[in-house]
């Protein structure tokens, strides 16, 4: 049982029609927060948690997040010629030198566990990570939500490990929902996940969020997954099977999420990095006084 989490999954797929018409050619998982694409939040947090090898699950019209991570040969020349060394990490920094990408086409859009089985070749039978970069975690200087979930898979003899947070009950058809049985403050069983339940009929309002720890064998579960809530091969379905195999832990992580899926939880992590930079703080504290004065 390796004690780190290698290989991290992201599924980069999606079309971003919430942020059309700017997705029309920006990838939604480049939009920026402050100076910073959502897809470089989630890469951090991923190498945080000890990942190596980040496997990009895309579309053949996708091209941005791969450039992205490449080295830009002409940029960085002209930055180290004119002596512009801070620009010069900053673009180097992207991704750590011991850290490598690879990039999987998704033929197909089928859902959200369809993508995640398309990087079985590349996972193969060990845990992974999977971050969705839609949801952004913050937790400021400590340790990333993946981090925390993977520790949490090591201590508990290679549980899975998925991230919960309440919503309010009106909303549980948008999520994935769980009921479990509390372990202890942050963790808790599973018993039961479900994909977008009514409010009516969900067994609790424990959302799912971005964030999993999975052992490789939910790849042959989601072999046989069956197309689920909205005609899509759901990862809540094979994670509802590995329930009858294995623990599977949902954890309350320390940190705050931004649904930066839609547009509201955009503007509230750029406020709320804003808030977190020495040099905006104060410029952007007094420009929402002025403006809710
Ligand atoms: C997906 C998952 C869902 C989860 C959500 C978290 O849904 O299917 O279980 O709660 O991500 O963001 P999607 O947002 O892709 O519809």
């Amino acid at each position: 049982m390796p004690n780190r989490l290698r290989k991290v999954v992201f599924p980069v797929a999606g079309l971003g029609t919430r942020f059309l018409p700017a997705t029309k050619v920006v990838a939604k998982e480049m939009l920026p927060v402050l100076d910073r694409p959502l897809i470089q939040y989630a890469v951090d947090e991923a190498v945080d948690a000890g990942a190596d090898t980040l496997v990009f699950v895309t579309n053949r019209y996708k091209h941005a997040i791969a450039d992205y991570f490449d080295k830009a040969y002409e940029l960085e020349s002209k930055l180290a010629q004119s002596g512009k060394n801070e620009l010069l990490a900053m673009v180097q920094g992207t991704l750590p030198r011991h850290v490598r990408c690879v990039f999987v086409t998704q033929p197909e859009a089928l859902g959200l566990g369809h993508a995640v089985l398309c990087a079985k070749p590349v996972v193969g039978d060990e845990p992974f990570g999977v971050i969705l970069p839609d949801d952004l975690i913050w937790n400021g200087s400590g340790a990333g939500a993946l981090r925390q979930m993977a520790d949490l898979s090591v201590r508990e003899n290679g549980a899975g490990v998925i991230a919960v947070e309440e919503v309010a009950r009106e909303q549980t058809d948008k999520y994935g929902i769980v009921d479990a049985r509390p372990l202890s403050e942050r963790a808790a069983k599973i018993n039961l996940v479900v994909e977008k339940p009514k409010p009516e009929v969900a067994p609790s309002n424990l959302a799912i969020v971005g964030r999993y720890v999975l052992p490789g064998r939910i790849f042959e579960l989601l072999e046989n997954t069956k197309p689920g809530a909205g005609g899509e091969i759901q990862l809540t379905d094979a994670i509802e099977a590995l329930l009858g195999e294995r623990s599977v832990l949902a954890y309350r992580f320390e940190g705050t999420r931004f649904d930066c899926g839609n547009k509201l939880g955009l503007v509230k992590a750029t406020l709320a990095m804003a808030l977190a930079d020495p040099a905006l703080a104060g410029p952007t504290r007094a420009y929402i006084a002025d403006t809710m004065g």
